[in-house]
């Protein structure tokens, strides 16, 4: 099942002038409250993406898949 993570600006026009930490607040809380988001989502504040006139900006995309540990190999 794909999982997503959520990135969110907190530059200097992001985070203090269009307050993008209660949008990281908001998301937690809307993910966190549904069962069938909760284990696929991840939201978290990040670095100014560039596009400081349009924000608060966000990243949404795939959340990349964990490595599956080795198997250990039968003699
Ligand atoms: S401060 Fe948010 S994109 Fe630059």
């Amino acid at each position: 099942m794909p999982r997503f993570q959520i990135l969110v600006c907190d530059g200097p026009s992001c985070g203090i002038t269009h307050e993008s930490d209660r949008l990281v607040t908001l998301l937690k809380a809307g993910i966190a409250a549904d069962p069938g988001l909760k284990t696929r989502c991840y939201v978290a504040a990040y670095n100014c993406f560039g596009r400081c006139s349009e924000g608060p900006t966000c990243s949404c995309g795939r959340w990349p898949p964990t490595r599956r540990a080795k198997s250990s190999r039968v003699r």
